[in-house]
């Protein structure tokens, strides 16, 4: 791979279908995920687990870049082999998670700013030496009685620019997510409308800040029903709506859109990003950063048991395979039968 700068890196990452896969679980979230499936999250079962992951078959030509967590960077896998060098050699680039979590924001119940500025540089320096070559910071906004306040969008958007500038300034891609959260009972009219005020301020504060929209990868949420609502929209309907708000805020510069799955089935993300890319009409390519999404069912099928290993790299490898043909607007349903 002969990438000479920021906008090579973030083209190289969504190259010809391919996605990232995002595997920076904190050590809490990584405790949630590793107690459905009754194993303890020590660091070497943490190291285990994403050893096989980078180590399944699906990674090369599916997934151009994961995205780690401060822990992960820095581990070995059990032949001393670095896993960020395992990634390199399935062909995907490395990246890093650099903010540093959720506050809450005085005066705004309900709502959270994204810290993790002070000291960034440094960080990133050292991530950078170490071979990262993008960066992921994600804000929150969460839908309810009055919620998201400019305010919160304000501060976290403008966050978001600071960080990718700095990022970008470091020689890293940044990839900016701002999540707008599906937990709730909103329609899907409510997630648009929030997704098209974060999207407007957020590309607003990136060019107030300069930063280099072709080097620059944006992971948003799709447009969909909030989780408990008792209308649920189609799957023709979330790719419509989600669509129609990114190509009225983003810039067609971007290279490319990687979304987050936000707790949709593994499938049904496959099946909505599909959608959107058998329409298609827009210039970015609309690719995947799934977590949970590429990884539900890897971790059911690996139980925390070394026999597993190669039945859950193939379930990741699967997954990876499908959403690669949804990048290409070229999965079908069935091949979803194996
Ligand atoms: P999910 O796809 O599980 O939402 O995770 C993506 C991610 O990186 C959240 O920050």
């Amino acid at each position: 791979m002969s990438l000479k700068n920021i906008e090579d890196i973030a083209a190289y990452i969504v190259a010809g279908g391919k996605g990232i896969l995002a595997a920076d679980e904190s050590n809490p979230t990584c405790g949630k995920r590793f107690d459905s499936i009754g194993v303890e999250s020590t660091e070497e079962n943490r190291r285990n687990y994403r050893e096989m992951l980078f180590r399944s078959k699906g990674m090369k030509g599916n997934i151009g870049g994961v995205i780690l967590f401060d822990e992960t960077i820095r581990q070995s896998a059990e032949d001393g082999t670095l896993l960020r060098d395992l990634i390199t050699s399935q062909d995907a680039l490395p990246g890093i998670k650099v903010d540093k979590g959720l506050e809450p924001i005085d005066d705004c119940p309900g709502e959270t700013v994204t810290v993790g500025l002070e000291g960034l540089d440094e960080r990133l320096k050292e991530y950078s030496s170490m071979g990262a070559k993008f960066t992921k910071w994600r804000a929150v906004i969460n839908i309810g009685d009055g919620i998201p306040t400019d305010k919160c969008i304000d501060a976290n958007m403008q966050a978001l620019a600071d960080y990718a500038k700095c990022a970008q300034d470091n020689g890293m891609v940044p990839i900016v997510e701002p999540e707008v959260l599906m937990d709730g009972k909103h329609s899907i009219d409510d997630c648009y409308d929030a997704t098209d005020r974060s999207l407007k301020s957020l590309f607003s504060h990136l060019d107030k800040k300069g930063v280099n929209i072709k080097g620059t990868i944006l992971k948003p949420n799709m447009i969909t029903s909030g989780k408990d609502s008792d209308v649920q929209a189609s799957i023709d309907e979330v790719a419509k709506r989600t669509l129609e708000c990114l190509i009225e805020n983003v810039p067609s510069e971007l290279p490319g859109i990687a979304f987050l799955s936000g707790g949709q089935s593994d499938v049904l993300a496959t099946a909505h990003l599909d959608a959107m890319n058998k329409i298609g009409g827009f210039t970015w390519k609309l690719s995947f950063s799934y977590g949970r999404a590429l990884q539900a069912a890897a971790l059911q099928a690996w139980g925390g048991k070394p026999e597993n290993v190669f039945i859950s790299q193939d379930e990741l490898s699967h997954r990876a395979e499908m959403n690669k043909l949804a990048s290409l607007g070229e999965w079908e349903e069935e091949l979803e039968e194996r």
